[in-house]
């Protein structure tokens, strides 16, 4: 099993830097300033799925009989028990104006279970990764989340889904969550969010409606970090809602998010 996790993650950070340098060195620097224009989207787009492919190409090529779920439409059954879950782009608007704060996220899972994860931030130059059981780190220095402060004085990360219902209701819920804590960050990448998370970058951070490929990665590598993650209280983390704190701050934003109803449009 633990050369099953090398391997897997060894593939990993060499498909997630493989996509990062393309869409680094592949991203028309004009496209900031066309950001409103239909055209620069579908830049975006092109460099998502051209993205997809060259990493599932990857997989395919390393280990043939896995299956594939990307964000970008790969749904590949395979046989081997072994299923990449990734993200071209995780952070696309971000992508589209030139901000830093995108990431291309690789998790592999195993009987339901996240083996590996990794978030590669070409623009930071930070890589997170992370094996079940083995820790998380940032580059080669261990990952570890910040200790808990009390809720009143945590910095905390969230995010908005692109559905308009939805978007007002959970500026509801930040409306009334940031006069009870430090601040709010809105980053624009989960899956840097919760590696922001796992190196005390943010004490906690949460989000309604994220799809698996949005958290697969980063999930594991906020756990490996020393942080708890989940979804309403007692429940997993799901795309209905994501949690993440350490120990004490988790069950504190946890119920308070359930009082104010953040898992539900
Ligand atoms: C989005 C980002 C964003 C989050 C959205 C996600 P994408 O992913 O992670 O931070 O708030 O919910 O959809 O579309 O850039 O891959």
């Amino acid at each position: 099993n633990d050369e099953l996790k090398a391997e897997l993650l060894e593939i990993a950070l060499d498909a997630a830097h493989r996509a990062g340098a393309f869409l680094r060195d592949g991203r028309p620097e004009d496209l900031g300033v066309a950001a409103t224009k239909s055209s620069a989207v579908d830049v975006v787009t092109e460099m998502d799925i051209a993205s997809e492919k060259l990493i599932t190409g990857l997989l395919a090529e390393a280990r043939p009989d896995d299956g594939v779920l990307g964000e970008e439409g790969a749904d590949i059954k395979g046989s081997s028990g072994v299923q990449w879950v990734i993200d071209p782009i995780d952070g696309t608007v971000n992508y589209l104006y030139g901000l830093p704060s995108w990431a291309v996220s690789i998790a592999a899972r195993k009987d339901g279970e996240t083996l590996v994860g990794v978030v590669h931030a070409p623009m930071r130059a930070e890589t997170y990764r992370a094996v079940l059981g083995g820790g998380a780190f940032v580059g080669d220095r261990p990952a570890r989340v910040r200790p808990a402060p009390d809720l009143g004085l945590a910095l905390v990360g969230t995010g908005f889904g692109y559905l308009a219902d939805r978007r007002t209701r959970q500026a509801e819920v930040v409306g009334r969550l940031i006069a009870q804590v430090r601040d709010i960050r809105r980053g624009g990448s989960a899956a840097i969010d919760l590696c922001d998370v796992a190196t005390g970058r943010l004490d906690a951070y949460y989000e309604r409606g994220l799809n698996p490929w949005d958290y697969a990665a980063g999930d594991l590598i906020a756990r490996e970090a020393g942080a708890l993650t989940g979804g309403r209280p007692g429940e997993p983390l799901s795309p209905e809602l994501t949690v993440a704190a350490p120990p004490g701050l988790f069950e504190t934003l946890q119920s308070r998010l359930d009082e104010l109803g953040a898992w539900h449009d």
